[in-house]
């Protein structure tokens, strides 16, 4: 794999400063922040209100911890331009995230807002090994998702070359990759293996396209999966992090000379992470749910916003900001089963741990009488015989029930046997009635 740390002097001035430089910096950030949404949205009036705090409150940034919490029903309430904090001809653009039921959430981005996040998201995609004049195969969906367009502005901020070819048609995305000859794909990586496979379908041998850097995000992935990935494509697979509450793509990204955990753009997106039962900020280091706000965000500012992902913060390393620990799911994504909590990330690990699986799955949920039973129908590698990959099922049931401790069914299924998605995968399948 080439070398692909960005020099240093190439870095924005941000991402050399000190802690105490950029606390200061977050600091009048915040305070802006806070009084920014406290005069122009009334549902923050109302919820700063309401808990008895004011922005003027805000002396320090542990004071944060006094505000109130937003949630994602907070801004379907206010659907769809209700948490608007500027007038709505100040509003260049606006996404929505789908939702699986009812109504979307709806953000906007003023002309700065669309300038800021360019620049974060130029900032991951260099701190991801992306250099100015490469070319930039974009498959993240373009449309109301943020990943397309976010990640579209930031490439030709950074100076390379993009290629908009949103997800699906599978197809050709191998042509355009063989052809145009990218050096970076922005992708689910969910997708990339789909995308991997069709190469090998075609016959295109896939350590040697033209591909050096993945920067893949949207869903959570596993370490186990990065070795997938950088195995067979023989290029860096590295992690972003995002969601469009908060801005889109690009509010954390792992740095390609470290993959060791996603550096927040601290210098725009304030974390803290709160025990999900007490509401309680934890110390770094101390897993809980990741909450975010928003220091110079102006169409749509958020205040502490539960973002129901699960990972840590951890000190600096590549970067003065501090790194969040890769996402291992959402809180909604957990599994109880049994008694014991379990999440799709862990049984991705154990079946990558497993060669004569894929890692194409899904954990299907059903109810046997007052029972929840879960099967994982996972693919066989092509390589495999349907002999091996039954014993290997077998295996993965007996490792599962080793490291989580619970009892799973595995059902095997034949290569291409599990339906492909262009964005994210649905890792769930919930067939319990009611
Ligand atoms: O998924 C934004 C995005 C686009 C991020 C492209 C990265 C790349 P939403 O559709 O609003 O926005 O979904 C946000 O996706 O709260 C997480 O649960 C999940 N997610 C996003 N990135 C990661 C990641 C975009 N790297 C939700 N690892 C978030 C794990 C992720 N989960």
């Amino acid at each position: 794999m080439q070398d692909r740390t960005p020099e240093q002097a190439t870095l924005d001035p941000v991402e050399r400063v000190s802690v105490d430089e950029l606390r200061a910096l977050q600091l009048g950030r915040l305070q802006w922040s806070l009084r920014h949404a406290y005069d122009n949205v009334p549902h923050y009036r109302a919820a700063f209100d309401a808990a008895g705090v004011h922005p003027d409150d805000c002396r320090e940034l542990a004071d944060l911890a006094r505000f109130p919490f937003t949630t994602k029903a907070d801004l379907r309430d206010n659907y769809p331009f209700g948490m608007f904090a500027v007038p709505r001809e100040q509003v260049s653009r606006v996404h929505a995230s789908s939702g699986t039921t009812g109504r979307p959430t709806v953000v906007g981005y003023t002309a700065d807002d669309i300038a800021t996040w360019s620049a974060v998201m130029a900032r991951s995609i260099r701190a991801a090994g992306g250099r100015p004049g490469d070319r930039v195969h974009v498959a993240y969906g373009y449309g109301l998702f943020t990943g397309g367009l976010g990640a579209h502005y930031g490439a030709e901020a950074l100076g390379c070359t993009v290629i908009p070819v949103s997800g699906g048609m599978t197809e050709r995305q191998v042509l355009l990759i063989k052809d145009f000859e990218p050096d970076v794909i922005m992708v689910t990586p969910s997708y990339m293996l789909a995308v991997v496979d069709e190469m090998e379908r075609q016959g295109v041998d896939p350590r040697r396209t033209s591909l050096k850097v993945g920067i893949f995000g949207a869903e959570p992935w596993t370490d186990d999966m990065r070795r997938e990935l950088e195995g067979r494509l023989d290029m860096h697979a590295v992690d972003i992090y995002g969601l469009s509450e908060v801005m889109g793509p690009g509010v954390a990204q792992e740095c390609v000379e470290t993959k060791d955990g996603l550096h927040v753009w601290e210098d725009h997106f304030y974390p803290e992470v709160v025990d999900p039962l007490t509401d309680e900020v934890l110390p770094d280091g101390e897993k809980g749910e990741l909450v975010f706000t928003s220091l110079s965000k102006q169409a749509t500012p958020v205040v502490r916003y539960r973002t129901r992902d699960l990972t840590r913060l951890l000190p600096g390393t590549a970067r003065p900001m501090r790194r969040m620990e890769k996402v291992t799911g959402r809180s909604d994504d957990m599994i109880i089963l049994r008694g014991v909590n379990l999440f799709p990330t862990q049984v991705e690990e154990l079946i990558l741990r497993t060669p004569e699986l894929s890692p194409h799955f899904q954990c299907v949920l059903r109810r046997a009488g007052r029972l929840d039973s879960m099967t994982v129908r996972v693919e066989r590698r092509p390589q495999a015989s349907a002999g091996e990959g039954e014993r290997a099922g077998a295996t993965l049931a007996g490792m599962v029930k080793a490291s989580i401790g619970v009892t799973v069914d595995v059902e095997v299924v034949e290569p291409d046997g599990i339906e492909r998605s262009v964005g994210k995968m649905r890792r769930i399948v919930d067939e319990r009635a009611g």
